[in-house]
């Protein structure tokens, strides 16, 4: 029952974490934030406060209702005091496998054993993470969409071992935080990275033929299919590293060739062009702009007038 879920203990500030702890804090839950440095916590805390700011202005949410939301999240450097007594642990770390074996290896053993441990990842194997603590059957991903506040869909993803009690019980949570729940089995990339990821690397394929060029590219998606960003776009906007290690994922865990990242993407991410968070990937960002200005670097890739 999620009813019995009060405190929330999420691992991680970034994108994805600050956007978990806004949603749970905005429903009502006692939310740790936890991360590795005090700065990365501040920073976190001031995107949930401009995030927050963003609803009161459209007055989705009042003055006093973001002073309760923001009052309900502690912010924690040490993990073992961040789960303690934590009904409910969602790691948010970075998308490396190590890191986040790691930190289920260390959960195993500092939360209590009826804390259920879910994983945001975007595509590492949940049966694999399981398999890593003395607890698999309370292990489940628990899959939020950047921008966490806005977009709908949890993706909740079955280990092997995932009783269906858990399942139920964040089928539930998730229902609970405005969002629509979605369960899927593990197989590599779940669903939604097992569809968006090839659809991605096929619009830097086309760029990278000179098939189109990356306005035209995005143009096509964005007025032909009605999507909000055209792929090169989205794919700046989730971090070109990010796109780049879950697809080869989906390379190694399916062993086709389909899957292989593109050429140009692999260049991109050696070269440091990550997209947003590092100011240029397909496009170049300024800060406070919202133009979309083609890279420098790309510009003349595709078709002519
Ligand atoms: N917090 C709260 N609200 C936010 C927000 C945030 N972080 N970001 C945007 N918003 C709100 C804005 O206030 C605005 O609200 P209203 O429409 O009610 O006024 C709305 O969202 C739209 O925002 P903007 O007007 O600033 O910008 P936009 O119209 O260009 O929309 C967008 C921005 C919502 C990001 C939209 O471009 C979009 O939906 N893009 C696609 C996002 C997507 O595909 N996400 C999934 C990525 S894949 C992933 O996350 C998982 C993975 O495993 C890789």
């Amino acid at each position: 029952m999620f009813q019995n879920i009060k405190t929330v203990a999420v691992i991680g500030s970034g994108t994805m974490g600050n956007g978990i702890c806004h949603v749970f804090a905005q429903t009502g839950f006692d939310v740790r934030m936890m991360d590795i440095n005090q700065a990365a916590l501040d920073k976190g805390l001031a995107t949930i406060g401009k995030n927050i700011d963003r609803q009161v202005a459209k007055g989705v949410l009042t003055e006093d209702q973001k002073a309760e939301a923001l009052g309900r999240i502690k912010t924690h450097t040490d993990m073992k005091t961040a789960v303690s007594g934590a009904d409910l642990v969602i790691e948010a770390a970075t998308e490396n496998m190590e890191l986040k074996l790691k930190i289920f290896r260390d959960l195993s053993s500092l939360c209590d054993s009826n804390t259920i441990l879910a994983s945001n990842t975007s595509s590492i194997s949940i049966t694999k993470i399981a398999a890593c603590t003395l607890r698999p059957e309370k292990v489940i991903g628990m899959h939020f969409m950047n921008p966490v506040p806005v977009m709908k869909l949890v993706e909740i993803i079955n280990g092997y071992a995932t009783d269906a009690a858990v399942t139920e019980l964040i089928h539930g949570l998730s229902k609970h935080l405005g969002k629509v729940p979605c369960i899927v089995n593990d197989y590599p990339g779940f669903i939604a990275n097992r569809i968006l990821m090839p659809m991605i690397n096929e619009a830097i394929i086309s760029l990278q033929e000179g098939v189109a060029g990356g306005e035209e590219i995005d143009s096509i998606m964005k007025l032909g299919m009605a999507h909000p960003m055209g792929p090169l776009q989205l794919a700046d906007f989730i971090g070109l590293d990010t796109c780049h290690s879950i697809l080869n994922v989906l390379y190694s865990g399916f062993g086709n060739q389909k899957y292989a990242p593109a050429a140009l993407l692999t260049n991109m991410v050696q070269a440091g062009r990550l997209g947003a968070k590092t100011g240029e990937g397909f496009y170049k960002y300024t800060p406070g702009s919202k133009d979309l200005v083609v890279s420098e670097r790309l510009k003349n890739m595709g078709g002519k007038v």
